[in-house]
């Protein structure tokens, strides 16, 4: 199966975004792709409903998608906590389909051909990475330097911490993946926004202070366990958020599971193909990027 994914497209911030998202669209079209993913911060929520949504989401019949932090933000006298922001803004994408549908979805997969089944989510920061763990950072929702370290808590209301946020999520993305592992299918692709597997973004380590905002180190640890439990499946990790610090690259993380994170920046329009009859070092089989010029 061939699956083609962007992230991070950042729609309101293109110069020209009705134009260039046709045009980019039409190179995503032409790898005649089976699946096409967006792995979230399409937009700002802050813009409300956009119709150039509609054009990213609704040229590739078969169309998934998950949301991104900045797809959660809401004016700053409006702002809500995730998981309520997650429920207002998500009626902005009137196409495509969604494969997280609430905080607590514990439902959503959706399987095609019986050969991939396709599960994501979010992801939300949970600190446990074991290099923020081991370091000095200690994580305190009540230490207000966590929030200022990002533009987040503008938008989000996160009075109430980040880590109250995630565990809810976590353990219902852990449902869905416990059901797309018992599909009948030959290959589990987890779609996030935040990375979840090391290979998907790289940290500096001299330059702690903004890792909590990167990672979801739960959600990887969890796609690993049921990877062990399954291993005649091969599981595909993709990811963004993380620009430039994402590898670009295949990592294999386990004998059976394989990370990309989507390097990418704003205001840039770029995609990669990945075939998984193809062997992990053949893959992405595709990296493009629209030319503005
Ligand atoms: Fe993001």
């Amino acid at each position: 199966m061939k699956i083609a994914i962007t992230t991070d497209c950042h729609i309101q911030m293109l110069r020209h975004p009705e134009a260039e998202l046709s045009r980019f669209m039409d190179l995503v079209l032409a790898e005649k792709a089976d699946v096409f993913c967006v792995l979230g911060d399409l937009g700002d929520g802050l813009a409300g409903y956009d119709p150039n949504y509609q054009i990213l989401l609704g040229k590739h019949p078969t169309t998934f998608f998950v949301l991104g932090n900045h797809d959660l933000y809401r004016q700053r006298g409006m702002k809500l906590p995730p998981h309520e922001s997650f429920a207002f803004n998500l009626k902005h994408f009137a196409v495509g389909t969604p494969l997280e549908n609430s905080w607590n979805d514990i439902e959503t997969i959706h399987t095609i051909a019986d050969d991939c089944v396709f599960v994501g989510s979010i992801g939300w920061p949970d600190f446990e990475h074991p290099l923020i763990c081991d370091s000095k950072l200690h994580y305190d929702s009540s230490v207000d330097s966590w929030n200022a370290a990002t533009i987040d808590p503008q938008y989000i209301d996160l009075t109430r911490g980040w880590l109250q946020s995630t565990l809810p999520l976590q353990e219902a993305f852990a449902s869905r993946l416990t059901k797309a592992f018992a599909q009948p299918c030959s290959n589990v692709v987890v779609l996030t926004h935040y990375p979840i597997l090391p290979g998907q973004c790289v940290l500096d380590p001299d330059d702690l202070t903004m890792w909590p905002y990167f990672f979801n180190w739960t959600m990887g640890q969890e796609v690993l366990r049921l990877a062990r439990i399954h291993p005649a499946k091969r599981v595909w990790c993709f990811a963004g958020h993380s620009h430039d610090y994402c590898l670009g690259k295949v990592t294999q993380e386990a004998p059976n599971v394989f990370a990309y994170g989507h390097n990418t920046g704003y205001g840039r329009l770029r995609y990669a193909v990945f075939d998984t009859q193809a062997p992990s070092e053949s893959n992405p089989t595709t990296i493009n990027e629209l030319d503005k010029h």
